[in-house]
């Protein structure tokens, strides 16, 4: 099928590579010329594993290509997937304008009917309202358009492979001709019908999920309610990680205890600096503001949001204690990217912690495998190192912000050399307390004693 995606960032690019290794014919927008200019020249403007290999073989394969016409990119698919960004607003809603954008770009380009399908994480209802848009954009005789919601559950960092490997995919449709279009676009998923760039032999069966079909408003609904009930999770982590920190209990000892119940589950409660990144921070802001808009207080959320920002005076009342002074110290920060396996830093607490030590007169040096790109221009005054040791030599403190590999496998025996004071603040729970105070460290962590 000949399929359109708007917007060629984390969402639209792993879409339009993945559903042109499915074997659909894909040709990929966005307003931003240079992106575009950079896809064509064939480089791929996120680090996201495995997205180079697969949008290289798709254009082996001229199953993909890139246009910064989107009157064209629009008359060329039957099926335009919309994956733009969703921005909160100061009030937290979201800020669907670009979502507004683009009906009004297909309304006015479309030559022809064309399913429409929201992939960007919109709340519930916007479905009602993009319809409207398409209708009121259209001109009197231009051609009718259906609406799908589609929405993503990527995680930025395995974004291909769970894209490839959904537990789920979820259409919300208004008929069943809508459903049947969207079930042909990824039945080669669900068949694992692709060259699979992590399981060369082909995907073993247990790894696709199903296809559920539902109305529009439930499937937006959905996203929201997966998103915010895993942010909930970590929120819930870091509570206990608090009453931890009190009474003298281990918050990775009761957190592993708890997900040996499967009706808990072992993931999302690792307590720490929190959630960042383009995701949780604004899903939850929106799916508030959403609830509130027709009369639900979502008190819990709110408590989440709350305990997440917390996290950071947390971690600063752990630094100004064990450093006392800031100013004039030399402080490493080891992570920019709001998690590891990424190079997003957006809502990272990287970031914050940098600006706050900044802000005390602090000398920041600062190491990250991925993200150093994008930090520097918002932080020329940092020192950068691609090498995690340069980053330590002569530290004060070591502040470890992101769940790198590269840093749960440092050498802190070497470490401990080159720096000039053995302290370290870990938000992410890394090391071994124990271990950690037998190679002469002052080691300060979230929840445990
Ligand atoms: C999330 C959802 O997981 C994904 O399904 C959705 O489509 C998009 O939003 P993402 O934001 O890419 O994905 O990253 P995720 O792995 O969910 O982590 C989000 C944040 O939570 C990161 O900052 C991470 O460091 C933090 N986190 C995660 C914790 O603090 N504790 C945990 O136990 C897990």
């Amino acid at each position: 099928m000949r399929l359109t995606v708007i917007g060629c960032g984390y969402v639209g690019l792993v879409t339009g590579a993945c559903l042109a290794a499915a074997g659909h014919e894909v040709i990929c927008t966005d307003i931003d010329e240079k992106r575009i200019g950079q896809l064509k020249a064939g480089k791929v403007p996120i680090y996201e594993e495995h997205l180079d290999e697969v949008l290289q073989r798709a254009v082996a394969d001229k199953k993909i290509s890139y246009t910064s016409n989107a009157g064209e990119a629009i008359r060329a698919g039957d099926v335009i997937f919309i994956c733009v960004g969703t921005p909160p607003k100061e009030s937290g809603e979201a800020d669907l304008s670009a979502i507004d954008h683009v009906a009004r770009q297909v309304a006015t380009e479309a030559r022809s009917p064309k399913l429409v399908v929201e992939k960007s994480t919109v709340p519930a209802l916007t479905g009602v309202q993009l319809q409207k848009a398409l209708a009121a954009y259209s001109p009197a005789s231009g051609p009718k358009f259906q609406v799908a919601s589609n929405p993503e559950f990527l995680r930025e960092g395995t974004a291909v492979g769970d894209f490839f490997h959904p537990d789920r995919i979820i259409v919300g449709v208004e008929d069943a001709a809508s459903a049947a279009r969207l079930r042909e676009i990824y039945q080669p998923i669900l068949d694992r019908k692709f060259h699979c760039p992590i399981h060369a032999g082909g995907c073993p069966k247990e790894t696709s999920g199903e296809l559920l079909v539902t109305t529009i408003n439930s499937a937006e609904l959905i996203k929201h309610a997966s998103n915010s009930f895993l942010a909930l999770k970590i929120s819930y982590a870091n509570v206990i990680s608090d009453l931890c920190e009190r009474i003298g209990a281990d918050v990775e000892e009761v957190t592993h205890a708890m997900g040996l119940d499967p009706r808990i589950g072992a993931q999302f409660l690792q307590a720490g600096l929190g959630f960042g990144g383009f995701c949780f921070p604004k899903d939850i802001q929106a799916f508030i503001h959403l609830a509130a808009s027709v009369g639900v207080d979502f008190e819990m959320l709110k408590a989440a949001e709350r305990v997440n920002k917390q996290r950071l005076e947390r971690f600063f009342e752990k630094i100004h204690r064990a450093l006392w002074v800031i100013k004039g110290k030399r402080v490493a920060v080891l992570g920019l990217a709001f998690k590891a396996n990424t190079d997003d830093i957006r809502f990272a607490p990287a970031l914050e912690v940098i600006r706050k030590l900044l802000e005390d007169g602090a000398i920041v040096h600062a190491s990250d495998p991925e993200a150093i790109a994008r930090t520097k221009p918002i932080f020329p005054q940092v020192v950068y190192h691609e090498d995690p040791y340069d980053a330590l030599k002569q530290a004060d403190a070591a502040l470890v912000c992101t769940e790198w590999q590269i840093f749960r496998k440092l050498d802190w025996e070497l470490a401990g050399q080159l720096m000039a004071r053995r302290l370290v603040i870990d938000g992410r729970n890394l090391y071994s307390p124990k271990k950690m105070q037998e190679l002469g460290f002052e080691y300060h962590s979230f929840g445990r004693v």
